[in-house]
């Protein structure tokens, strides 16, 4: 292998810059050339693939986003597309790819391989719903930013006796929303994995206005079954019931485009050095991940294709403290 190419797809994650960074930077020091795809495989198709120098990726770090663009790029998922993917690195004679990215990414890349190319991936996404690591790329860095919001709304829900509903990301997976509402402190969450009851959680709010509480805080994950606006029209119909004014904050993407902090700037660079040992010992067609402290390797075929699922731990840790 003399040639490997990197890209960043799907939603972008604050840690990718470090992730890209240390890819190129592996890939030089092994004496092979490193390429950047723009805008993820919406790139490998068109050809917008260039030359990185060590130079290229400095200063990048502390960058949140990604200094290579990301795209969804539906024209991928046909064969058609992934075809004309190939064409573009052959005609660049490049031999390998590393694949930043989170669950559908990697299912691309997984089919990269299938025909052929030797693929590794990064697991990459604020959602943290990739099988083969326990933490992926900007997890950290969003939980933080999700935490401050949640701080800052406690304080003016606590001036005014208000319930608030803070909306977090995570279209099919509620880590986020399970994180954020046990270190925020959160009177109740609202998850896509456990169908929520809302005549319950107007009990839940009610009994916690009986108990003198001065705020409540309930966070609901994007992807929940009744999502904060939702829940809002729910409460407003039933304002003497629930006890507390309610408002809804919806974060966003707001959760996305953070500084990466240190955990994630660590995470991303071993996990692009690693990916680049994977490219290099012959052992491609997995997702580098992190599990129990350790870069570990995962098959594609045991990533793809499945939801990593909630911890029951935590999920029984925030039934007891949110009491
Ligand atoms: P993420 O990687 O953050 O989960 P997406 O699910 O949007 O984001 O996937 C990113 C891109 O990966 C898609 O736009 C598409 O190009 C590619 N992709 C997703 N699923 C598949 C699939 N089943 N086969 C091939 N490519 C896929
Ligand atoms: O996959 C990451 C994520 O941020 C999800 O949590 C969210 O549902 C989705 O991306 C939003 O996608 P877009 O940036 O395309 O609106």
């Amino acid at each position: 292998m003399k040639r490997i190419a990197v890209l960043t797809s799907g939603g972008d994650a604050p840690g990718m810059n470090a992730a890209i960074r240390a890819v190129v930077r592996a890939a030089i020091e092994r004496g092979w050339e490193a390429y950047g795809v723009k805008h993820g495989y919406m790139g490998l198709i068109d050809g917008n693939i260039s030359q990185l120098g060590r130079r290229d990726v400095g200063g990048i770090m502390q960058l949140g986003g990604t200094m290579l663009g990301s795209a969804r790029c539906p024209e991928f998922k046909t064969e058609e597309g992934r075809r004309k993917a190939l064409r573009s690195l052959n005609e660049k004679g490049i031999d390998g790819l590393v694949v930043i990215g989170g669950n559908g990414s990697q299912t691309g890349a997984h089919e990269l391989h299938k025909m052929g190319l030797p693929t590794v991936g990064v697991a990459s996404t604020i959602d943290n719903d990739l099988y083969g690591s326990e933490m992926t790329i900007g997890v950290d860095t969003a939980l933080n930013i999700a935490l401050e919001a949640i701080d800052r709304l406690k304080v003016t829900a606590s001036s005014h006796q208000r319930a608030f509903l803070v909306e977090v990301m995570g279209r099919d997976c509620g880590y986020l929303a399970l994180m954020a509402g046990i270190a925020g402190g959160a009177e109740a969450i609202v998850l896509p994995e456990i169908e929520t009851d809302p005549e319950a959680l107007t009990q839940e709010l009610s009994d916690s206005y009986q108990r003198g509480k001065a705020h409540a805080l309930v966070v609901v994950a994007e992807g929940a079954k009744y999502n904060a606006n939702a829940l809002v029209s729910y409460f407003e119909e039933r304002r003497q019931e629930v006890g507390f004014d309610v408002r809804a904050t919806t974060l966003g993407h707001v959760q996305r485009g953070g500084t990466p902090g240190a955990f994630d700037r660590l995470l991303a660079t071993r996990l692009g050095s690693a990916a680049v040992g994977y490219l290099s010992n012959g052992s491609a067609g997995v997702l580098c991940g992190l599990n129990k402290g350790e870069i570990t390797a995962t098959p594609y075929a045991e990533v793809t294709g499945r939801h990593k699922p909630l911890s029951p731990e935590m999920l029984e840790l925030a039934r007891v403290m949110s009491r």
